[in-house]
């Protein structure tokens, strides 16, 4: 294996470039792992023929985004940290919806949506919880960096196992239909709520627009300070007044970018300072 050490290197540092992703010297299973299924699918023989190509094709070439594809961690489930999803509902969203009235309009972005599961719970939330937007003009946005995450997310088609993690039998009867031996897919009605696109969040931040809540969960981790501080800046200026960012459970704005207030809740959630919109009542 020592033999492969000097393509890991080249490996980690694409990923770092591209994608922001640090992946350090003890990833190196996780590489190996994910890379040689990659490269005989690809028809290489080997991981150091895949990464030889990658290096001939140079920078944003087609191997080179598989690579990173296959190196990003896509953990996800249905109503992942339901405090999160207790505080949207009981909190955050009767808050915006009070404040948009007169619009009658609500965008919400999960930034990093790995296969959908996120924002299809945003969905099903609204569509449980608040009958009484009918009438509004609701934006469900989700992007992540990878295409393979991203294909499953469009078509919303989880195995029985995927909807184990949060989805009940109730939600499950209702929102989900069966589509082969072992899969099931969500409906057409929420399926048709939300739309995807790939975004690179160390990449430029174009032609997104403004959110009333962006949910950027469990992906600040793989990335080092001055990415986490780039990410958490551009987001700012995407949240609307009032609006309101979601990180992970175990993920922070403090000691990384001061410009944010946090709501002191278990859900990790954070407005921009100065864009708080308080004693609004509800
Ligand atoms: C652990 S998943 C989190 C999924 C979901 N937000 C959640 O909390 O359940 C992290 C996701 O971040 C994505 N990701 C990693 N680096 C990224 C980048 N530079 N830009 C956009 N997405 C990225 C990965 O592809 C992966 O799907």
């Amino acid at each position: 294996m020592t033999g492969l050490t000097p393509n890991f290197e080249y490996v980690r540092s694409v990923v770092k470039n591209a994608a922001g992703i640090s992946l350090d010297k003890g990833k190196d299973y996780l590489i190996e792992n994910r890379l040689a299924p990659v490269a005989s699918k690809h028809g290489f023989d080997s991981i150091p023929d895949l990464v030889q190509e990658m290096m001939d094709e140079g920078e944003g070439g087609t191997i080179e985004r598989i690579v990173i594809d296959a190196l990003t961690i896509n953990e996800t489930s249905f109503f992942r940290d339901q405090a999160v999803f207790d505080h949207l509902e009981q909190t955050v969203l009767p808050q915006i919806i009070k404040k948009n009235a007169g619009t009658k309009r609500l965008k919400i972005w999960s930034a990093a949506c790995s296969t959908g599961q996120e924002i299809y719970s945003t969905a099903i939330l609204l569509k449980e919880r608040f009958p009484r937007l009918k009438d509004w003009h609701i934006g469900l946005h989700a992007t992540d960096i990878s295409d393979r995450v991203l294909e499953q997310a469009r078509s919303g088609t989880y195995s029985e196992f995927e909807l184990n993690r949060g989805i009940s039998p109730a939600l499950k009867e209702k929102y989900f239909n069966k589509v082969s031996e072992f899969d099931w897919q969500i409906c057409e009605e929420i399926r048709q709520s939300v739309s995807f696109s790939r975004h690179n969040l160390v990449g430029a931040w174009n032609g997104l627009g403004m959110y009333d809540v962006i949910l950027l969960r469990n992906v600040l981790i793989y990335f080092e300070l001055p990415e986490k501080q780039l990410i958490l800046s551009h987001a700012r200026k995407h949240i609307n007044e009032g609006g309101h960012l979601f990180l992970g459970a175990s993920e922070t704005t403090f000691n990384i970018d001061s410009n944010w207030v946090s709501e002191g809740t278990t859900s990790a959630s954070f407005q921009v300072k100065g864009k708080e919109v308080r004693n609004i009542g509800i």
